[in-house]
């Protein structure tokens, strides 16, 4: 199924080298940001935020406002048609004539999919569930490349809520792209990475392994990326509570880590990284999200000036099969067409929303 529009909804939508002209164009205009500010006048982005957010949300209008264009949307769904039941597909298609550009956050993962099947302009995915946070990832990428001056040959650990941490998911998918690039994952077993990102990983050619404490990979790393536990990704309170507090980056463990290791995290940020952290000279995380208007920046104006349509949905549709996954957007809106893509032999289905998969 195609669409008129070029749509952001995962970073291996696209090759590699779209993502490095990106992170070139976000460097471009961190180094003189006058340069660009008429480059959307006239322009209009529309930010639909079904879930709270600081930084991306602000970081989007920012970065409009200071491309020249204007912005409307929603932050509360509870303000919006959304609480008299809309759906997904009649907001979209109704915002996407009012825009040039959609920006969307949504609790439910492939949400964003499910509104490029509809939308009349470009949609860019702002967080769906615990599933892509792609915007996040050219943030981090454009970040590391300022302070790391690469995006090869690292090691990156990445430690907390890797199961629900939709920016790791998004940020592995893309690093394990690049040459030579070695993960450490570290969290608890109830914790750890999807076994989908996992293959990913080493379909890509890259490395990674899975410990238990901060103090066993510190010192071999090039950054760390810290996660909060997402207290409202879990099914319980209990199960939360498990979990809550068992990572928490302080000073002591800083003196572990190499003088050039950064440390990284999305932020907001709950009691993961102790604030007497915030000083080292190792602490990126605060400039990170002030990258981030770079970075969306340069994602705005490529999405505008490219306009190349988007494949949206690339599988098939089997009669009977629904996704397994609760929290996949097609078991929330049930007019989508339930799309998987599958393994030669079709008894592997992968959900094209969520990326759950099914044994047939
Ligand atoms: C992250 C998110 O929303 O996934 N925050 C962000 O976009 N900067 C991380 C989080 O909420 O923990």
């Amino acid at each position: 199924m195609q669409s008129e529009y070029q749509h952001l909804i995962d970073l291996s939508d696209y090759p590699v080298s779209w993502w490095r002209k990106v992170v070139e164009l976000g460097e471009e205009i961190k180094r003189d940001p006058k340069r660009f500010a008429h480059e959307c006048d006239g322009k209009v982005m529309a930010t639909l935020f079904y879930e709270p957010s600081t930084r991306t949300q602000m970081s989007f209008q920012t970065a409009m406002i200071r491309l020249g264009g204007q912005i409307i949307g929603f932050d509360n769904p509870a303000n919006s048609s959304v609480s008299k039941g809309e759906t997904i597909k009649d907001t979209t298609k109704i915002v996407s004539s009012y825009a040039d550009i959609l920006v969307i956050r949504h609790p439910i993962a492939g949400a964003a999919k499910a509104a490029s099947l509809t939308a009349d302009c470009s949609v860019i995915n702002a967080g769906d569930g615990g599933h892509l946070h792609p915007t996040q990832t050219l943030t981090d990428l454009l970040t590391l490349k300022i302070e790391k001056k690469s995006l090869s040959g690292l090691t990156i650990g990445m430690c907390g809520d890797l199961i629900n941490g939709r920016t790791v998911h998004s940020l592995c998918k893309a690093l394990s792209m690049f040459e030579d690039n070695k993960f450490v994952f570290i969290s608890t077993p109830e914790l750890r990475m999807p076994a989908y990102i996992k293959d990913i990983i080493k379909a890509n050619g890259s490395t990674y392994e899975e410990v238990d404490t901060l103090e066993e990979a510190i010192s071999r790393l090039d950054v760390l990326y810290m996660t909060r536990i997402q207290q409202e990704r879990f099914a319980s309170e209990e199960e939360y509570l498990a979990q809550k507090n068992t990572y928490v980056l302080d000073r002591k463990k800083m003196q572990l880590a190499s003088k050039d290791m950064i440390v990284m995290h999305p932020l907001p940020r709950v009691d993961e990284i102790t604030v007497d952290v915030d000083d080292d000279p190792r602490a990126m995380y605060f400039t990170q999200a002030k990258y981030g208007v770079f970075a969306r920046m340069a994602l705005i104006l490529t999405m505008l000036r490219d306009k190349k349509p988007s494949e949206t949905l690339r599988g098939k549709v089997y009669p009977g099969v629904s996704c397994g996954n609760p929290r996949c957007i097609t078991n929330h809106e049930h007019y989508l067409p339930k799309s998987f893509r599958s393994s030669r032999d079709e008894t592997l289905l992968e959900c094209e929303y969520c990326d759950e998969r099914k044994l047939i």
